[in-house]
Formats: C-alpha cells, sequence, structure tokens
C-alpha cells in the first residue's frame, strides 16, 4: 500500500488500485449504506473525499471520528462522479490515529474571526486560510533564496547575539545570564552587554567585502512599543549587501527582488492565491499582476515632500522637508498618487542612520525605501558610507564612540569599495501577497507587546 500526500493524489494522472492518504478530518457526512470524509494533510488547500460503504472494515473503524480527528484511509484512488473534484478514495481501510472531541475541539466547521485564531494559533494551520497563509509563506522563501542564487549571492548567517546597534535607535532586547538585581557588567556571560540583533547590516558588510555579493534571511528583534498591524518584535529581515555598488544599483535589486517573488507566488501558488483573492482581499491577484507590469515609480524624497504638501489631503502628522515620512503618507503615495510601488531616495541625513553614504549637499543621504500599497515601508536599504573621514564624522554626530566600531571602521581602512544593501521586512512581504492586514497572521507564533503564548 503506498501512502501519498493528498496534493499527489490529486493530481494523480491514472487511477490506483492501492493508495493510502493521511490527514485530519474537515468534515463527515453519514449517508444511508455509507459515509464521507473530507480529509486534509496540509499538502494543499484541497480536501480529498474518502466514500467509507457499509460492511467495509473502514466502516467498522468509523466509530467516533469527526472534525478534528486524525486518521489513515487506505483503498483505491478512482474518479469522482461528484462535483468539484477528480479523485477520490475509495475506502477499505481505515486506521484512527488520535479523536478530536467535537464538545472541545475548537474549530468546527465554520468561518472563525482572526481574533479567535490567534488565540489557538498552535491549532489554527489546520484551517484553510493559515494552511495557505503558511505554504505561501514557504514557497516565498524560496523564491527569495532561488532570486539570490541566480545573481551569485552568497547566503550567510550573521549573529543574532551581538554588541551593537546597527540601527542606533536603541530598541533592543537585553540578553544576559546575571542574576536579577545583578549590575556588573563584567560578570556577565559575555563580559559586556549583549543584545538580540536588529539587523544583520553590520556583518553583511563585512562579508560582502569579502565575499562580493552577500545576503542574510533571518531573524531580527525590535523592541519597539508599537502595537500597530506592521510591526512585530520578532520579525524575519531579507539584507542583501553588494560591494562595488551604488544607489542605483540597490534600488535595481530591491525592485528586481521584490517583482520576482511577486511573479514567483503568482505562477507557483495559484490555489491558496485564490483563497486569498476570493476571501480575504477581492482583486489582490490582479493588484499583484498590475505591480509587475509596469517598473516602480521613483523620486526622491524632496520629491515626496512637495507631492504630499500639494495634495490637499489632511494628514495626522504634519509633512515636512526633513521630517521622517509616516506610514500614512508612504501609503498614501504608493496607494493612491502613483497607485505602484514607489521607491523613495535621499532622505535628510538627520533621520536615518550613521551608516548610509552622505551625499555631495551635505545634507541628504543615499537611502531608498520602497514604499508598496496597503502596507508603506517594504524595504530600506542605502548606499554605505565607504570614507573613513567621513564615516567617523557620522559616528561622533550621532553621539556615539567610533572606538566601539573600530572593526566596522576597518572595512574602510583596507580596501574600501562603494557598497550599498537593504533590508526587506519578509512579514511584510507577505501581507502584500496575500492581503493579510495583521501581520500577527502572516507569522505562525508572533510576537508583539505583551504576547509571548506558545
Ligand atoms: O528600515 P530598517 O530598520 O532597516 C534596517 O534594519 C537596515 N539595517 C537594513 C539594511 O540596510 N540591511 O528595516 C528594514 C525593513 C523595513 O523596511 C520593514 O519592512 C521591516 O524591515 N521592519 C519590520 N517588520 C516587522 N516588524 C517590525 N518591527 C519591523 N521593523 C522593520
Ligand atoms: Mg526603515
Amino acid at each position: 500500500m503506498e501512502r501519498i500526500l493528498i496534493v499527489e493524489a490529486l493530481a494523480a494522472e491514472a487511477p490506483r488500485s492501492a493508495v493510502t492518504v493521511c490527514g485530519w478530518v474537515r468534515t463527515r457526512r453519514d449517508a444511508k449504506g455509507f459515509s464521507f470524509l473530507e480529509l486534509n494533510d496540509g499538502s494543499c488547500l484541497a480536501n480529498i473525499q474518502c466514500i467509507v460503504d457499509a460492511g467495509t472494515p473502514a466502516y467498522e473503524a468509523l466509530g467516533e471520528v469527526n472534525t478534528g480527528a486524525a486518521v489513515s484511509v487506505s483503498g483505491a484512488l478512482v474518479e469522482s462522479p461528484g462535483k468539484g473534484q477528480r479523485w477520490e478514495v475509495r475506502a477499505g481501510e481505515l486506521i484512527v490515529f488520535g479523536l478530536a472531541d467535537q464538545g472541545t475541539f475548537p474549530l468546527q466547521k465554520k468561518r472563525h474571526s482572526d481574533e479567535f485564531l490567534r488565540t489557538i494559533a498552535h491549532l489554527r494551520s489546520r484551517t484553510n486560510k493559515y494552511g495557505a497563509a503558511f505554504r505561501i509563506r514557504s514557497e516565498t522563501a524560496l523564491a527569495v533564496h532561488d532570486f539570490f542564487r541566480s545573481r551569485h549571492f552568497a547566503y550567510v548567517h550573521t549573529p543574532l547575539l551581538t554588541g551593537s546597534d546597527c540601527e542606533g535607535a536603541g530598541e533592543m532586547f537585553r540578553v544576559t545570564t546575571l542574576a536579577p538585581g545583578e549590575t556588573r557588567t563584567d560578570e556577565d556571560f559575555f563580559g559586556r552587554p549583549c543584545n538580540l540583533t536588529v539587523s544583520g547590516q553590520l556583518e553583511a558588510e563585512a562579508l560582502a567585502l569579502g565575499l562580493g555579493r552577500v545576503y542574510t534571511f533571518g531573524p531580527t528583534f525590535r523592541a519597539e512599543n508599537s502595537n500597530t498591524a506592521r510591526h512585530a518584535a520578532e520579525f524575519w529581515m531579507i539584507e542583501p549587501e553588494m560591494a562595488f555598488a551604488d544607489l542605483q544599483d540597490d534600488m535595481e535589486l530591491g525592485e528586481g527582488l521584490t517583482r520576482h517573488v511577486i511573479d514567483h507566488v503568482l505562477t507557483r501558488c495559484g490555489e491558496d492565491l485564490a483563497l486569498f483573492d476570493k476571501y480575504v482581499d477581492k482583486g489582490l491577484a490582479d493588484r499583484l499582476k498590475s505591480m509587475i507590469a509596469r517598473p516602480f515609480a521613483r523620486i526622491s524624497y524632496g520629491e515626496a515632500v512637495g507631492i504630499l504638501e500639494d495634495c490637499g489631503r489632511e494628514f495626522e502628522f504634519p509633512v515636512a522637508f526633513g521630517a521622517d515620512l509616516q506610514s500614512e503618507h508612504e501609503r498614501y503615495l504608493a496607494e493612491e498618487h502613483f497607485r505602484r510601488p514607489v521607491v523613495v531616495y535621499d532622505y535628510p541625513k538627520a533621520i536615518k542612520a550613521f551608516y548610509m553614504r552622505l551625499n555631495d549637499d551635505d545634507e541628504t543621504v543615499a537611502a531608498m525605501d520602497v514604499l508598496v500599497p496597503r502596507i508603506g515601508e517594504l524595504i530600506g536599504g542605502s548606499q554605505r558610507e565607504e570614507r573613513l573621514d567621513v564615516l567617523e564624522r557620522r559616528i561622533r554626530e550621532m553621539g556615539q564612540d567610533p572606538a566601539d566600531y573600530w572593526w566596522y571602521l576597518d572595512l574602510r581602512r583596507f580596501g574600501s569599495v562603494p557598497h550599498a544593501g537593504f533590508g526587506l521586512g519578509f512579514e511584510r512581504l507577505l501581507m502584500l501577497l496575500t492581503g493579510i492586514t495583521n501581520i500577527r497572521d502572516v507569522i505562525p507564533f508572533p510576537r508583539t507587546p505583551g504576547n509571548l503564548e506558545f
């Protein structure tokens, strides 16, 4: 008896006399002389229908099997006379692995709210929506690796435990083995303060200045206490870094990656995407197609401020040259003004991190953000400051000590080159791809302020 996944069974070219499928029962319906089981094993959105005829050993074994129970069904894979599916299983034998009590099993066959499903995150991957979301998450990660691999980027792993604050925002999780109340940092595990990384960029730069083109793809941590639908305390970031590259190359790469992934998901995740198009965000697939049908818009920060000042819209946060763009501004630009992704470059130096390359105007830096409809900032990146004296000055201006960055500065002392990179928030990309509006629903077990269940 050959055990196959439901995705394989449903794609069969011809009937098979003996197969075994395993899965969780989505529904059971009893009729005179037989029962229907709809089985799902997570390998695809569709269920396989199993017919259990009275008089078979399988029928005898059915017992309390109902929604949520885990079973295996062995029998013949035959063409289904019913509508909606090509194949079904005529059950001969049925094994029950685990029953689910109908009085207490929380996933009964009806639609549950996202809020409720967050409280049972350990079970929600058994629903159509979350199964689809997490399959798309997997496929998207593979598309990211494909993209970089085909462009000769080396996949590198940067530390999660660090002593430096890459972004300079101070929103870090402290890691310590000191007992509560103990303050002697020199007695701590590393003999100095340690945090969970907010970004692998600084180490990625070091690796790019040896390997040429690299990218990281891993978890990052931010203790920003912003309880928004777009921020998580633990999220995954994709951070490429290229030697011998400038801001133009960086914008090309950010746009190229975004387009590649959208295209990949449109071609490879049709069935799962259709669910989101139908139930979560009507018109999603067409919108994704239109996003890659033409180039992203590109404007300077100065132009962006001009558009926002002249648009006649009342914003909660005022718009002025020198102030950071808020998500309402970012969304206006992408969603309403350009109606497509837009790359904004050359931001004022005062609102950006110390490592961004200073432009000749001495006011702006060679930064770029990619803004997308419904989400706002998807990518943040820059050309890096490769001039030792300028970088030291910028570190001091930010109130930091260049000595703490000795190894980062060494990269400018020995064989410094123009180089550039960015960070793309993986969960925000998934929100763009699925139309899911809360970041908590694209992460299997989200961490946000006050939430550490599971
Ligand atoms: O713009 P950010 O802060 O850039 C950096 O960390 C750079 N060091 C990256 C680099 O150049 N290598 O963050 C990059 C992206 C943002 O554009 C956003 O998509 C995402 O990371 N992001 C978050 N996603 C979820 N929750 C949060 N709290 C996030 N903070 C940033
Ligand atoms: Mg940013």
